[in-house]
């Protein structure tokens, strides 16, 4: 009798690691890339704010280490991810896989990528895209290559429920937050790619925490600014993430910038 109820459960194991194994390392056709760095003036120091603002560095970086030498993330308990090293990466595989990893969500492997927001670089500009491949090929390529990815039993489980899930290859049947018209068009574009990896693609939150950005209603223009730049939040609230990305990224947002996210998430929260 146990001999069974051990047989049945070492069954049931190799069940769920095969079963999320599959969907872990399933292939999708590589498509191909033109994208080429920018060579025209400022393309540097333009690819720097938006590396800085679109979050590359917070993920890609360990702490005490030069930028961009690559991370291992916990991004939740049982899930570990090697964030590459992104001056390694693009020295040695190029700038196409590099804009497939972003925009189409494929690892050079052809796997699909895993916690990166690439849901929301999928419409990231290409002027941007050269941008950004601009600044990362001016950098000395240094540090070493972190590697590895681990999914625990637990995270395997959810991986079978479709609670965790990678990028969509891609970007396949994603729906982007409402659109409002040209005036609003840079406004949305920014919060896409800088906001909507943790607020939800549609910005509508998410479970983990990060609420829907209809809060946006509660702030006038001085206290958006605040909560931005200074990672403070009016009074009664508290943001301890907030708080630390204002530190780490957004303070870098120019005062345009900054306005035309609050013009579009206003008019996004009117009913
Ligand atoms: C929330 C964290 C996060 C952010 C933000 C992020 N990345 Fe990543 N990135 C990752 C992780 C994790 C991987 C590895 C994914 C995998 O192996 O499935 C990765 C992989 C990559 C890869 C290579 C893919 C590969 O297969 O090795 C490139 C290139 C890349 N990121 C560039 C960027 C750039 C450029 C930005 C900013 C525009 C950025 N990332 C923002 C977490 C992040
Ligand atoms: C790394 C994840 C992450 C990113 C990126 C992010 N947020 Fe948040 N945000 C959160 C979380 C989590 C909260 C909940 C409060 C907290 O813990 O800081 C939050 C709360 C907020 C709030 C509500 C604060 C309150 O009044 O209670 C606003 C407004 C907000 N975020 C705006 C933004 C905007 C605008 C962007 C893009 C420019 C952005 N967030 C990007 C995670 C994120």
């Amino acid at each position: 009798m146990l001999g069974l109820v051990v047989a049945l459960v070492a069954t049931l194991a190799a069940f769920v690691y095969l079963a999320s194994e599959a969907r872990i390392t399933a292939r999708y056709t590589l498509p191909s890339s033109i994208m080429r760095p920018a060579s025209t003036p400022g393309a540097v120091q333009r690819g720097a704010h938006l590396a800085m603002i679109y979050g590359c560095e917070d993920c890609h970086t360990a702490p005490g280490n030069p930028a961009f030498t690559g991370n291992m993330l916990h991004v939740q308990p049982g899930l570990t991810l090697a964030a590459p090293n992104l001056r390694r990466f693009l020295k040695h595989r190029g700038p196409g896989l590099f804009d497939i990893a972003l925009r189409r969500a494929l690892t050079p492997g052809a796997q699909a990528i895993w916690d990166m927001p690439s849901n929301a670089y999928v419409y990231m500009s290409d002027q941007d895209m050269a941008a950004l491949l601009a600044y990362f090929s001016s950098l000395p390529v240094i540090g070493n290559a972190p590697s590895g990815m681990h999914f625990s039993f637990r995270a395997r489980l959810a991986v079978l429920a479709g609670t965790l899930r990678p990028a969509n290859p891609y970007g396949l049947g994603l729906i982007g937050p409402r659109e409002l018209g040209p005036a609003y068009d840079g406004g949305r574009y920014l919060a896409m790619m800088s906001c909507s990896g943790c607020h939800g693609a549609d910005l509508d939150g998410k479970p983990n925490g990060a609420p829907d950005l209809r809060v946006i209603q509660a702030y006038d223009r001085p206290q958006f600014f605040a909560l931005l730049r200074q990672g403070v939040v009016p009074r009664g609230r508290s943001a301890p993430v907030m708080a630390k990305l204002a530190r780490r990224r957004f303070r870098a947002l120019k005062d345009y910038e900054i306005n035309a996210l609050y013009d579009y998430l206003k008019a996004r929260a009117e009913p």
